[in-house]
């Protein structure tokens, strides 16, 4: 038998200092930690905890999430980004009630086949909520592995991939597998940091490559720098009595199925759409511009403001559109981006 003193640090490490009390960490059903688990991609901790409380108070359980409607489960979704994670809650609800009886599954090769379900959200799943025996290998995980084995990595991302999922499979102990996984995800946000990791506090600190070779900064997990785009919107907000129009998004896959001001790329396009719509556009005031900033993107927003003063009966036919009331709102997913116009508005 090895000695795996890299597991054991951890763990004894996690019952030490790890946290325990997450409010997905409270009363622990698969349900619960799989929300959490998808809300957590991307997102940090801190950010998601407002956002689970609020979806876990209004779908405790598999059966009231299936009986949503996926507007509101947007609307609840709202301001956390990277909404395709949303519509994946939504499927997923819906394939569990057909193909498994309503009941989450237990099979890690059943539960990598639902959508945003990859082996390593499976295994946080399972790992924590039934301490099953399975790896966890997130970016948090990735980064003290490359950092405490001293790990050189390939140029091809899929090579070093499958490295560190041969390696963290070896480690992963067979016992306390929940406490590890947390442990290692712990260390990872909280010691083992991006920049500047603390190394005084870190109990690998006995063992790590990086540590003695002073080197952290060489064995960080090495992303492709991506270029970020500038890009031009016009939003056309119709106001009448209170209320704007609004529509399904179907421009940019960012907001798939949330709802938002008739936008175009270019101006020009902007005042043909109102034109067209029977709008008088001498009527239009273009309000000031502002940057919204998405991490591949920087969007230049730019809203047209168009207050009618009779009731155009032209939208009425439109079946995608919706009278968005700002007294009394519905309960529909929103981007940032309008939230922010709607609150230039009132
Ligand atoms: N990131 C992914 N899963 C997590 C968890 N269970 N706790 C903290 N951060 C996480
Ligand atoms: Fe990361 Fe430093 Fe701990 Fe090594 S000793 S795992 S570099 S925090």
């Amino acid at each position: 038998m090895t000695f795996n003193i890299f597991s054991r640090l951890v763990v004894n490490w996690y019952h030490l200092s790890g946290r325990k009390n997450l409010p997905w960490q409270k009363d622990k059903t698969l349900y619960k930690v799989w929300v959490s688990e998808i809300m957590l991609q991307q997102t940090q901790v801190k950010t998601v905890i407002p956002y689970f409380n609020k979806f876990i108070s209004q779908f405790p359980n598999l059966n009231s999430l299936n009986n949503a409607d996926l507007n509101h489960i947007l609307y609840l979704w709202s301001g956390l980004g990277y909404y395709k994670r949303a519509k994946n809650i939504y499927d997923t609800a819906k394939i569990i009630e057909k193909k498994f009886n309503g009941k989450f599954p237990k099979n890690i090769l059943d539960l990598v086949k639902l959508p945003g379900i990859g082996k390593s959200t499976a295994g946080a799943i399972l790992s924590f909520t039934l301490n099953y025996f399975c790896s966890v290998l997130d970016g948090n995980v990735k980064r003290i592995l490359i950092r405490h084995y001293g790990i050189a990595q390939c140029l091809k991302n899929s090579i070093t991939e499958k490295k560190l999922w041969n390696l963290i499979e070896t480690i992963t102990p067979i016992h306390n597998t929940g406490a590890f996984n947390q442990g290692i995800i712990d260390i990872g946000a909280l010691i083992c940091t991006p920049q500047v990791p603390k190394c005084d506090i870190c109990p690998l600190n006995i063992t790590c490559i990086a540590y003695k070779e002073k080197e952290w900064k060489k064995y960080s997990f090495q992303k492709k720098k991506k270029i970020k785009l500038k890009k031009q919107y016009w939003f056309v907000i119709i106001y009448f009595e209170n209320k704007v129009w609004m529509q399904k998004n179907t421009i940019t896959n960012i907001w798939n199925h949330l709802f938002c001001f008739p936008n175009f790329d270019k101006k020009k396009q902007a005042i043909e759409w109102i034109k067209k719509n029977q709008i008088n556009t001498k009527k239009y005031k273009e309000m000031n511009s502002f940057n919204h900033e998405f991490s591949h993107l920087t969007m230049q927003a730019t809203p047209i403001l168009i207050k009618l003063c009779f009731h155009n009966h032209f939208f009425d036919t439109k079946q995608q559109g919706i009278w968005y009331n700002l007294k009394q709102p519905q309960k529909i997913g929103l981007p940032t981006l309008v939230k922010k116009i709607l609150k230039l508005l009132i």
